[in-house]
């Protein structure tokens, strides 16, 4: 989502600072030195928000806003403009299984969104459009190069928002393949020609974040506003993604992951 996000960087992430909620980094290990990313020891790390409720809310923080439970799971609503309920897990894995059970929100513009993101802006997402109850959007970046818009796929599935389904990505250093219903829809090697041989291919330890925002506000920009398609009418709300269950499968799995150089290169992580 970064790509479009960037054209509105500036001036409207200063009024909507929830417009970043999901895509930022606070300290770019290519550019600085940084803290080590604390690993995700528990893995699998399973929170079954259907089963459980609030109580399976272990090893994530809320960065924006808040949830609600029901008897289908964690729910993630817009009630008003500036509303962006988003988590993330304390702790990064280094290549490793991302498994969500969720039903999207509707709403025109209203985006809901499971990302992995690194600190350098490795990023790896499903994206769903409140306006579109039959595709889902894959997408990645790699070392938040957005120069140009060519990674995304659109996948159809029957339902997103009525139907509870599993989307995942397992990703590893070979490969980072997308699936639904554990049917493989999507495999970008890591040397494909997208990911300019491996060199924008997400390789850094990343978290998981999900939430769902307005890229429908009229206040993003148009490219922004085109792409979640069209403005959103706030008196529609609420609009709720509800997620069921989320499994986290860390391939790596280590205390802490120290960056050894700033190449952002999978081989620099220690
Ligand atoms: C960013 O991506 C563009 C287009 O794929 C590529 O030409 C450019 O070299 C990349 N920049 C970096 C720093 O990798």
């Amino acid at each position: 989502m970064r790509s479009f996000i960037s054209a509105a960087a500036g001036i409207a992430a200063l009024s909507f600072p929830f417009v970043h909620a999901q895509t930022f980094t606070d300290c770019d290990p290519t550019q600085e030195d940084c803290d080590n990313n604390p690993g995700l020891t528990e893995s699998p790390l399973v929170c079954d928000f259907a089963a459980d409720g609030e109580s399976a809310f272990q090893g994530w923080t809320a960065t924006a806003g808040a949830l609600t439970y029901g008897s289908d799971g964690a729910e993630f609503t817009i009630n008003q403009r500036g509303d962006a309920p988003t988590i993330q897990t304390d702790g990064y894995i280094f290549f490793g299984r991302v498994d969500v059970t969720m039903k999207a929100a509707p709403g025109t513009g209203i985006i809901s969104s499971i990302v992995l993101q690194s600190d350098d802006l490795d990023e790896i997402d499903w994206e769903f459009i409140g306006g579109d109850n039959a595709n889902v959007q894959s997408n990645f970046f790699g070392k938040g190069n957005t120069t140009v818009y060519n990674r995304g796929g659109v996948h159809p599935v029957a339902d997103a928002q009525g139907t509870s389904h599993t989307y995942s990505v397992d990703w590893s250093q070979e490969s980072m393949k997308f699936l639904i219903d554990d049917a493989l829809i999507r495999e970008v090697p890591f040397d494909a020609d997208i990911a300019l041989g491996g060199a924008n291919y997400p390789q850094t330890p990343c978290n998981v974040r999900i939430g769902i925002w307005a890229g429908g506000d009229p206040d993003n920009s148009q490219g922004t506003i085109d792409w979640a398609g069209g403005e959103t009418d706030y008196a529609q709300a609420p609009f709720t993604m509800t997620v069921q269950k989320v499994e986290i499968t860390n391939y790596n799995p280590a205390g802490a992951y120290e960056w050894t150089d700033r190449s952002g290169s999978w081989e620099s992580i220690e």
